[in-house]
């Protein structure tokens, strides 16, 4: 195992026994517990968390704020795609390996237990285990309210649905896919000049090269749905072409796509490097985003 692969699995491990302790501190008897837990636990690669803990590492920050931070962001992503899968989405049955929520408990229950991983990302990031002052919680929270709102993941969605089986610009896709997927990674960039303070420009620096990050997560993840294994990738394969998905892979070709990606992924890391020694992991994430085949 590489020592980045190492380093990725740790991550999710302990992005994981903060979520399991959270859990553990809310001694309810919700019947949604059961099934926003089997979305959440259910084997996701923790990308979102350890692209926060190593653009952290590039400025010093402590890695248990870091993981606490990268726990809410998960929340949101799990309830995003547990909301993905529903019928009138992308009415998927598989994920992760196992049977979408809606499939194994019911649509509704899908619907309010992702509705309340949402809310528990904000839980986390303004409960008193994340040892930040108020005005950066406050900040932290305004943030990802954007980016996962009306303007950011959920329009993206709502533009990902309204393009299928229609003639869609590259421009316009690129648009799509920046905001349905990039707006969170950008958070998770961004996060970090937050908490550092930064000024506005050197904020939009760090936000910009997130939203190329989860530009190229998307770009890959149709890549990966075109030619990828659906045993290996835990969730059916060729589903895009079949759903007349807006993604570059249908309207370039997959062999134009791939260039894409590997010119994105040059510039993104031409990007990191600007940061010096320290932004090795966070480059190396970008490499595996590029060469994972899940
Ligand atoms: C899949 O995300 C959905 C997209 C935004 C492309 P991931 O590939 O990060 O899913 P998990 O969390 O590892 O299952
Ligand atoms: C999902 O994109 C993006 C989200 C914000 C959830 P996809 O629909 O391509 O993700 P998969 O392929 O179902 O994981
Ligand atoms: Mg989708
Ligand atoms: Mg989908
Ligand atoms: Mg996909």
């Amino acid at each position: 195992m590489s020592d980045f692969t190492k380093k990725l699995n740790a991550n999710a491990k302990n992005t994981e026994k903060f979520l399991k302790y959270f859990f553990s501190k809310h001694q309810s008897n919700s019947n949604l517990i059961k099934p926003m837990k089997y979305g959440l636990f259910s084997g996701g690669k923790r990308l979102r968390s350890s692209i926060i803990v190593n653009t952290g590492k590039i400025f010093n920050l402590d890695y248990k704020k870091l993981i606490i931070i990268g726990a809410a962001v998960e929340c949101i992503h799990s309830y995003s795609l547990m909301h993905d899968d529903l019928p009138t989405m992308d009415n998927d049955d598989f994920r992760r390996g196992k049977l979408s929520t809606h499939k194994k408990f019911n649509e509704s229950t899908a619907i309010l237990a992702g509705n309340s991983l949402l809310t528990l990302a904000y839980e986390i990031l303004s409960s008193k285990k994340l040892k930040l002052n108020d005005k950066i919680k406050s900040d932290l929270i305004q943030s990802l309210s954007v980016c996962v709102g009306h303007s950011g993941l959920a329009g993206g969605q709502y533009f990902d649905l309204a393009f299928e089986n229609k003639k869609i610009s590259k421009k316009k896709i690129i648009n799509m896919q920046i905001k349905k997927t990039g707006e969170l990674f950008g958070f998770c960039c961004e996060s970090i000049a937050i908490i550092k303070k930064h000024n506005y420009k050197r904020r939009n620096l760090l936000k910009k090269i997130g939203l190329n990050i989860g530009l190229l997560f998307q770009i890959v993840d149709d890549l990966i749905d075109y030619k990828g294994d659906s045993k290996i990738v835990g969730k059916l394969t060729k589903k895009d072409f079949i759903m007349g998905k807006a993604t570059l892979v249908n309207l370039i070709g997959y062999n134009k796509t791939l260039s894409f990606a590997k010119n994105l992924k040059n510039k993104i890391n031409h990007d990191v490097k600007k940061y010096g020694r320290k932004s090795d992991d966070l480059s190396k994430s970008v490499d595996f985003i590029l060469k994972r085949k899940f």
